[in-house]
């Protein structure tokens, strides 16, 4: 486990260093798909495609990717190569037993039906245009009592458990990192939690990184961190 893990972050440092210098396309040009279409990706995003059973995302993601509902996450300003990524892991490979990434108690994310019609090209055109998007209403940290604690996580981790800074791969600020890491600042707290928790129980295992730091993380920690990150701007 621990030498695992210090493998991980030491590819993720790699990572981090490609980063700074590749714009967000990089890696898109590099393995040469076109270029998202981001009118097409807003209006599949507003007004789904009845006649090919696509139902429209804005109805539980909210208009431009801000939701209003804390169950469904805010998807304004995420890496569109995370967001690209997400939905493909709805979505059951062939010859898979289930999605990669599934919801509470293992059973199919309600996502897994929302991707059962799109096309690759949908996909990418979707994630293009909710990256161009700006987070109009980002959630807040609600628990002043858990504030010390998710700071510590967040800029320190918890090194008695091996769990490293979340600041070093999710930025300091928490807008994330394209291409790999995702925006967290502004997202719902009880999403952030629940995403921890089905990491840690290996029901979401699409980010092995994850899952490994998830595992090692309390209840306790998981609250006050989520709480904290939800926060940041
Ligand atoms: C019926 C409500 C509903 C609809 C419609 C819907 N979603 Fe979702 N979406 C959810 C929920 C709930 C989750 C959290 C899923 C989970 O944790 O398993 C989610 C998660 C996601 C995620 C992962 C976000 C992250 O931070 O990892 C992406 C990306 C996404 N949805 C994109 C879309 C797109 C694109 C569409 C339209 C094609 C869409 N959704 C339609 C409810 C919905
Ligand atoms: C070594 C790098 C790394 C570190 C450190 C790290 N993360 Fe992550 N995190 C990732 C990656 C990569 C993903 C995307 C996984 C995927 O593709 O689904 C991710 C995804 C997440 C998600 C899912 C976001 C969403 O929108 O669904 C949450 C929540 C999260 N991390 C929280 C944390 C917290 C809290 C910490 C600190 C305790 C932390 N992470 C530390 C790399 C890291």
């Amino acid at each position: 486990m621990k030498r695992l893990l210090s493998r991980v972050v030491l590819a993720s440092g790699m990572v981090l260093g490609l980063a700074v210098v590749s714009p967000s396309f990089a890696a898109d040009a590099a393995a040469g798909p076109v270029k998202p279409d981001i009118a097409k990706g807003q209006q599949l995003y507003d007004q789904g495609d009845a006649a090919r059973g696509v139902v429209p995302c804005a109805s539980c993601h909210g208009a431009g990717g801000n939701s209003t509902i804390p169950t469904n996450p805010n998807l304004a300003a995420q890496p569109h190569e995370y967001i690209y990524k997400q939905l493909t892991e709805f979505r059951q490979k062939e010859g898979a037993s289930g999605a990669a990434r599934k919801g509470a108690d293992g059973a199919p994310s309600v996502m897994s039906a929302m991707v059962m019609a799109l096309t690759d090209g949908d996909m990418r055109n979707l994630a293009g245009y909710l990256s161009q998007q700006k987070l109009t209403a980002p959630a807040t940290a609600t628990n002043e009592k858990l504030v010390e604690n998710g700071q510590k996580i967040w800029r320190a981790g918890l090194p008695d458990r091996n769990v490293p800074a979340c600041a070093g791969c999710h930025s300091p600020d928490g807008a994330g990192i394209p291409s790999q890491y995702p925006r967290l600042a502004g997202q719902f707290p009880s999403y952030i939690e629940d995403q921890l928790k089905l990491f840690r129980a290996g029901h979401r295992a699409n980010g092995p990184m994850m899952l490994e730091i998830a595992d090692r993380m309390a209840d306790r920690d998981i609250k006050a961190v989520s709480d904290y990150a939800a926060g940041l701007r």
